[in-house]
Order: C-alpha cells, then structure tokens, then sequence
C-alpha cells in the first residue's frame, strides 16, 4: 500500500471512528469494523508495539529490563504499560501515546490489584475461607473500582491456581485445593472485577492466571516442573480457568511452569487447542513477566527469537517485560516463522479490547483526579474490607468455650511479633496498599474495649531468630492478666511470589512462646495470621483457642475483635488442608482409596510410621460459637437417569445459644469408576445463617453433569452406578445416602 493510501486513510481514519458509533452491531463482532479501521493504518512496527507490555518504574514485580519506557511509548513500540498508576501519572502517559506517538493508539494500563488497590481486603486464600460468593465478589468489586478510578484497566487477577501444597508460597493468592469451590470463587471475583460493563469507569480487564497448573510445582517449590496426566490436569486443575473463562474473563496469562516437558507459554494444547477452540476464548493471551525469555532456560528453544516464534505460534498475544516480540518478531516474519496475519490476529484480539473499554472514545476515562480522591480509600469501602475480613476468619479450636472473651475483663495482654504490627498485615501482593493503614490487632481491641479494660501489650519475641529474651516480660504481663491474646505467624513476604518454605511450622521460637504463655494456666487465644497452611501440631492440641486469620488487609484489628469479642460470630472454613507436618505432603481430602488403605489392625496397608494418615485439620473446618446439628437427610429419588434432577435434602439445626452462619457441604463420592474416583469431591454448599435454636431444611440439587469426570476414555461424562452424597460442616461429613445412576 502507498503512503498516499496510508495519508488518506489516516485523515479518514477519525471520520470513520465518529460515523462508528462504539458497540454499534456490525457483521460478526460489533468492534470489528473500528478495529479494521485502526489495523489498516497501522505499520508492522506498530502491529509489534501493541502486543509488548512494559513495566513502569513504579512498581518492580519482577526483573525490569527496560529503562525509558516513555520513549517506547512515543514511538509506538509498547501497547501496554504496567505498574504504572494514579490518575495523573497514567493521565501523562496516556497523552504522550495519544497525542506524540504517530498511530495514536491509547494504551493499557495493567496492575496487580489481586485482594484491593489501595483497600485492602483478606489474602484470596482468607476471602475463600469465607465460602461467601457474595463477599468475594463485593471485594473485587471495590478493588476494580478503586483501580478504575486511578488509572488502571486492567488487572492480573483472578489467579485460580489449584494449589495442593503448603510449601509453594503462591497459596495465598489463590481459592486452595479443590476445584468445585475454586470454580465459584473464579467466576464471582470475574463478575467483581468487569461487571456488566465499563461505561461507567469503574470496572477493569480481569485476567486468569496462571494458565496452567502453575499450583502444581514439584516440592511446592516456586517455578518448579509440572508434570500431570492428562487427566488430572482436566479434572482437578482446568476447571476454575474453564469457569472463569466462561463468566467472561477478557485475557488469560501464562504461567512460569512448563507441563508435560512444555512450557506454558510455547504451549499449544493449552492455548490453543484448550483455551481457543474447546474453551471458545476471544480475549487475548499475555505471558508472564519475561515468561518467553525464560524458556531458553527451560531448554525447549535455543534463543529469544525461537522462544517467540514458539509463544506466537501457540497462541501469546502480548510479551510481558521481555522485549522479545519487539526484539525480533520483525524478523522472524521475514524468514516466514511467523506469518503477519497471526500478528494481525493478535493485535486484533487487543485492540479489540481497548474498544472494549471505551478507550478509543475516550482514552481518558478512567484518569479523572476529582473521583479518585472521592473513590479510593471511602469510608464505605473501609466498610466493605470489615465485613469481608470478620467472614475469612476461621475459628480452629475454642475448648471450654474459651472464646469470645467477655467484655467485663478486668485486662487483657496482647502478645506477640504480630500483636502491635501492621504492615504485615496487609500480605504479599497488596498493590498500591500502604501498611501503615492497617489496623493492629492491638489497636482493634483497644478500639472495641474503648477503655473498659486495661489492655497491654508485650512482644515476647521476634519473627525470626532465637531470641527469648523478651518471654519472661510477656509471661509476667500474661499472668497479671486475665486472658491473653498472642499473634504468631509469618511476615508478609514468607509467602506470595518467589517465597516458598521447606519448614511451615512456626518460624523462629514464635512456637515456644506460645507454650510458655499456655503454662501460665490462663485463657490464651492465638492468633494465627499467615498466607499458607502452618503445621501447628502442638498448638492445635494445647492451646485452649486458635483463631486463623490469614492477613486480613486493612481492616485486620477490627475484624480480629470483632470476632475475640463475640461481635462476629466467625463463620469461616478451611478452602485448604492443614498437614501435621511436611512430611505428609502433599495432603488434600479429595484423595484416592488405594489398594490398600489404611487399616490400624493390618500393617500392609497406606500409613506412615510416625504420624497418621489424617491432616491437623481437613478441607472445610471451621468451628463456630454456636453448635450446628445436621439430620435427616434425604433425596427425592434414590434411583436417577441422566435427564433427572436429585433433590437431595438436610435439616440443619442451630443448637446452641448464639446466631451464626454454618457452610453446609456436600460432598459424593463415586463408588466404582472406569478409573479410580476420589473418595470425596465438593459438589455443593450454602452458607446458612440461623438464629439460635431455629432450625432449616435446606436442598441441593444433584444431576448426572455435576458427578462428569474424565473417564477410562477420556470422554467428560458421568458412569452409571451407585453414588455416597454426604452433607455436612467439612470434608469428613458423616450423614449419608446412596444413589443410583441409571444405565
Ligand atoms: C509476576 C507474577 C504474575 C504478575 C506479573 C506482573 O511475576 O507471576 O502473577 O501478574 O508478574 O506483576
């Protein structure tokens, strides 16, 4: 085409997008004719430029190789910048690419707002401990807005990695072990995130990560090889990315791992084959940070130019940080490695969603100072952080009614490296959070006793090290006290990216501490705060409560009170399982029976020698302070065909003297399958609030498709035979019925 042709259309080119209305149906998409309208202007170094995402300075989320990224900007050589935010800054960039580059194309603006932007809420792995698909939403929802109203476009988040193991410090981030509930937390942190639609700026891109199976990494070891079988990548770890993708989910980024000796990125079968043609994905697929360089190292290429020559032709859109599509992509279309129309394709598939979010119309709207200041931070989203941190709270164990503590004690001491802390309180992954505007634990109770008590804090000891020397003030100041609130765990950065642990026990003498505040005889409450199942062994049999608080962001004091003092009945279970110890890792209730499992009278049968089969605490465990009582459970029909509906039903009772809200299970187990079939997989749950004494008869409904799984063949499909439904509080509920399916 001749520059005449180009000049022409560039001088069309803004006629075209007015006589455009945005979304007006065209022929097949309806942003199709516009992002025709810009392709056809464009050169091939700007068709490159918009599939490379830099990061800003702002923020350092990985190895930044690139130093003047506004210089890039200018020449049209990057799409998408993150890490960079606020209104104004992103307001600056957003000009020079709209007024100074030659296409004018507005960029994207990505970040990881991943529990809150500047509100922060629990740690994902917390917010699913709620099971309250209503709160996770509501948290991701102010998140986007909060993102939306400074800058942002688009965040890298839900990360819905399936994680099995304790050790791998990404838990955090995710919804834990099992996949039924991870699916539901997926889908409702995608509609928080992109709502219905982002007219009104205060919705962002989400984005699925890590695709896939990143969770998976052998010896919980960050970045470490996966290797599954087929079909326990497509029963086990597939389904949340598959539900995400179906709520709406506009990008997909690759994960670090490689899987079955291919990594993600180069990796086809999943991002093509898998996400693109059985999945029906329209939205484009970005890379990790460097995740294309990075496979030089993995060894399945020779250089860069290999690696993305390999990435684009399975199906990466946009390069994340590693400058290897605006390295040598130009050049690899020369030698016919890559052709143009896939380079085409990909531009598409992202200028698409700049239509998307109105940029095009106005590539301002989401950088207006005044609703920033209204937005972020508001007192209502303050609000929204309380309630959803007061429901991730788990209650482990309350012997003797330990808690809620009275109002009426005299005193209470506050021990511990977490007591008076804040920062850490926020976690790993906090975006544009500042921890200092975290509430302590120690200042959430001096706020709910408001002077009514004498609370006072000591230390006791550090994080980390040996150090015993503060226990002897801490144990004086317990036993001139009459209850004693000790926060033990991790600091903020013992889990998230890159942070994995051998050791997840308590870190330093935190563990002696607690015992020696136990041996004063009085009421002790740990506090547990930390981003992974720990192992507590001794802790979990001795001390007369254990509350897990994960880190709850914000509002972490308040919500932590509210619950010490019976201002929140806590109503949280465990979405992972906590181990004894490492040694019985990896450890997750949806297990297989074996040949030979477990039998205490027969010595050759599945066991350990030195600790027991079971976990400290199972899938799904919470206590409360009322008591729950499950009976009579019942189906409608015990024998089905594979059009029927279940109904299967349980009268769940509120015995004790409190109201408070109960997660009611319900699990199957498969009795005999053209392959082994787990011994129990969540199938349904409600949470259910109930008045004290007041009782409810609540129905989950069970068809042939919720019992599907990947069979001898491969085909997703349910087998005929009997079938174990149990309901109740956690993973080893006891009430049952069997069913039939028939042939
Ligand atoms: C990191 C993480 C990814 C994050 C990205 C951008 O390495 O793996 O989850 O979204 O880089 O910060």
């Amino acid at each position: 085409m001749n520059y005449w042709k180009i000049l022409v259309l560039i001088l069309l080119v803004p006629f075209l997008m007015q006589c455009t209305p945005a979304g007006k149906p065209t022929a097949g998409d309806p942003y199709d004719h516009r992002v025709d309208s810009v392709m056809a202007t464009m050169t091939l170094e700007e068709k490159i430029g918009q599939m490379t995402l830099f990061t800003s300075d702002w923020d350092v989320t990985g190895p930044t190789l690139r130093e003047n990224y506004k210089e890039d900007i200018k020449a049209g050589r990057t799409g998408a910048i993150f890490n960079a935010h606020t209104a104004a800054y992103n307001r600056e960039l957003q000009r020079i690419a709209v007024e100074e580059s030659r296409a004018k194309i507005p960029l994207l603006f990505g970040y990881d707002v991943i529990h809150g932007y500047k509100t922060i809420f629990p740690i994902p792995l917390g917010e699913a401990a709620s099971w309250d698909l209503a709160a996770i939403e509501l948290a991701a929802s102010v998140a986007a807005a909060e993102a939306a109203a400074s800058g942002l476009h688009w965040t890298f988040a839900p990360m819905v990695d399936i994680a099995r193991d304790p050790r791998w410090g990404r838990v955090m981030e995710g919804s834990g072990e099992d996949p039924y509930l991870g699916s539901l937390v997926g889908r409702a942190r995608v509609r928080g995130f992109q709502g219905e639609g982002f007219e009104n700026g205060d919705k962002v891109l989400a984005c699925v990560k890590h695709f896939a199976a990143y969770g998976a990494a052998a010896g919980g070891r960050d970045y470490n090889t996966v290797d599954m079988s087929d079909r326990l990548l497509r029963d086990i770890y597939l389904p949340p990315y598959k539900a995400a993708v179906e709520e709406g989910a506009y990008t997909v980024m690759t994960s670090f791992n490689e899987l079955d000796g291919v990594p993600a990125t180069a990796n086809r079968y999943l991002l093509t084959d898998i996400l693109r043609e059985e999945w029906g994905f329209k939205g484009f697929v970005v890379t990790d940070y460097t995740s294309i360089n990075e496979m030089v190292f993995h060894g399945n290429v020779a250089d860069d130019k290999e690696a993305g020559e390999q990435s684009i032709n399975a199906g990466v859109d946009m390069d994340m940080q590693g400058a290897v599509f605006y390295n040598h992509l130009k050049k690899s279309i020369e030698e016919g490695k890559v052709s143009e129309a896939q380079v085409d394709q990909a531009v598409r598939n992202i200028l698409r969603l700049k239509f998307v979010l109105g940029l095009f119309d106005d590539p301002y709207r989401f950088m207006d100072i005044e609703r920033e200041k209204r937005v972020v931070f508001s007192k209502e989203n303050q609000d929204a952080a309380l309630d959803v941190a007061r429901k991730s709270i788990v209650l482990l164990r309350n012997e003797n009614q330990t808690l809620p503590l009275s109002k009426t004690l005299r005193s209470v001491a506050v021990i511990g490296p977490l007591a008076d802390n804040k920062v850490e309180l926020i976690g790993a992954w906090s975006g544009a959070g500042n921890g200092n505007d975290c509430i302590s634990l120690l200042q959430g109770i001096q706020n709910k006793t408001a002077g009514s008590m004498q609370v006072r804090h000591a230390m006791g000891c550090d994080f980390e090290g040996t150090d015993q020397s503060g226990f002897a003030a801490a144990v004086n100041l317990a036993r001139q006290s009459d209850a004693v609130i000790v926060a033990v765990g991790e600091k903020a950065q013992m889990s998230g990216e890159a942070a994995s642990r051998s050791d997840i026990t308590l870190p330093g003498v935190q563990e002696e501490l607690v015992k020696a505040l136990v041996a004063t005889g009085k009421p002790v409450v740990v506090v547990l705060m930390n981003g992974r199942p720990l192992a507590i062994p001794w802790i979990a049999e001795n001390a007369p409560a254990v509350l897990e608080t994960w880190f709850l962001g914000t509002q972490a004091g308040n919500a932590i009170a509210d619950v010490l003092f019976g201002d929140y009945n806590p109503s949280g279970k465990l979405p992972m399982t906590f181990p004894r110890n490492e040694g019985q890792i990896p450890i997750f209730y949806n297990n297989k029976n074996t040949g030979r499992p477990f039998d205490a009278a027969n010595k050759y049968t599945s066991k350990y020698l030195d600790v027991p089969n079971t976990p400290q605490y199972p899938f799904g465990w919470g206590l409360s302070y009322t008591s729950f009582a499950y009976e009579g459970i019942g189906a409608d029909k015990t024998e089905f065909s594979a059009q029927d509906t279940v109904r299967i039903r349980i009268t769940l009772s509120n015995t004790g003297a409190r109201d408070g809200a109960e997660v009611v299970q319900l699990y199957v187990r498969d009795l005999v399958g053209s392959v082994t079939r787990p011994l129990r997989e969540l199938k349904g749950f409600q949470k259910v609030f109930l008045a004290a004494g007041a009782k409810q008869e609540l129905t989950f409904k069970l068809t042939a498709n919720d019992l599907a799984f990947h069979t001898r063949d491969m085909t997703f499909r349910a087998e005929p035979g009997y079938f174990d439904v149990f309901i109740g509080g956690n993973s080893d509920a006891t009430q049952s019925i069997r069913i039939q399916l028939a042939e």
